[in-house]
């Protein structure tokens, strides 16, 4: 799947038939291409910006989410609560095929280790492990349905990278890495399973620590292409990876994050 959704139709034609073929081209090839996809994490940052190419593309999006205002309208677009996950699938709406899930709640604790408490670790666990955990297993069997399906999670470059300070975060992180690699092999060939781990992103997420212009330059010259990252580049991946050009890629981690992890300049 293309997630920018482009038709390349040669729009230069100029006979009757061919006039017909390209009206109805884009309508057969929505058809045929709208795919399902449940997004947690839709009403911000990363989750909105992969809701919002996901639906650019033409496909329909199911939302975990309480607080999707913006896509209220849009008919490709439906929101369930949370709470979801005790009741049955179906009657809440949900259809009996996904052919991809998007989990993006994650945190950013950032403590020296002796001020965290057990609490703060686990904390971080509940909301960017078994959260996933939850999603997934909940959807399970609408994402086996399509033969063909596809999830992806969130790290974070501080797992590959030691920083100070975030010991709570790159530890849950690590274990999001390591349920990506056991999924990936418990669920081939019918479901791939890969995650993306991003640096400092623009997001709600991240606020506190983009909060002035010196911050953002500062972060910006730390990465290797000089700048922090945008929901978008993130997006952008996500969406690959949910579609089918990515249908020989499973297990995998990929870094987002402006050359942080790998360059040295
Ligand atoms: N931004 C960064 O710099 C950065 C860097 C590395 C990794 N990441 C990872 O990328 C993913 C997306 O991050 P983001 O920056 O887009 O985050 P964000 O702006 O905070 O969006 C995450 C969304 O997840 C949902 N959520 C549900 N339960 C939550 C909970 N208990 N705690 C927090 N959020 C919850 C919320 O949306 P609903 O209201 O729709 O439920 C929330 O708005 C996360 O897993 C994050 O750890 C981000």
């Amino acid at each position: 799947m293309n997630c920018a959704g482009k038709s390349t139709a040669n729009l230069g034609s100029s006979s009757p038939s061919e006039h017909l073929q390209l009206f109805l081209f884009p309508i057969v090839f929505l058809v045929k291409k709208m795919k399902n996809y449940l997004v947690a994490g839709a009403s911000s940052g990363i989750g909105k910006a992969i809701t919002q190419q996901l639906l650019d593309a033409g496909q329909n999006v199911f939302a975990i989410t309480g607080k999707a205002e913006i896509w209220k309208e849009h008919p490709n677009f439906s929101s369930v609560a949370g709470g979801f996950l005790e009741n049955d699938w179906q009657a809440v709406g949900l259809p009996e095929t996904l052919h991809g899930l998007v989990y993006s709640p994650g945190t950013i604790n950032l403590k020296p280790f002796r001020g965290l408490k057990p609490e703060d670790f686990r904390n971080d666990f509940e909301v960017n492990v078994i959260g996933a955990v939850k999603v997934i297993q909940s959807a399970l069997k609408a994402l086996k349905a399509s033969g063909q399906a596809s999830v992806v999670l969130f790290s974070t470059v501080a797992v590959s990278q030691g920083m100070p300070y975030h010991s709570s975060i790159a530890a849950s992180k690590g274990a999001v890495e390591g349920l990506v690699r056991s999924l990936a092999a418990e669920f081939a060939p019918a479901i791939r399973v890969n995650a993306i781990a991003p640096s400092l992103t623009a997001t709600p997420l991240a606020e506190k620590l983009l909060s002035t212009p010196e911050r953002v330059e500062a972060s910006a010259k730390r990465h290797p292409l000089q700048r922090i990252g945008q929901p978008q580049d993130i997006a952008a991946l996500a969406c690959f990876l949910l579609g089918t050009e990515a249908s020989w890629i499973s297990g995998q981690v990929f870094g987002v994050d402006g050359g942080l992890s790998t360059l040295r300049l």
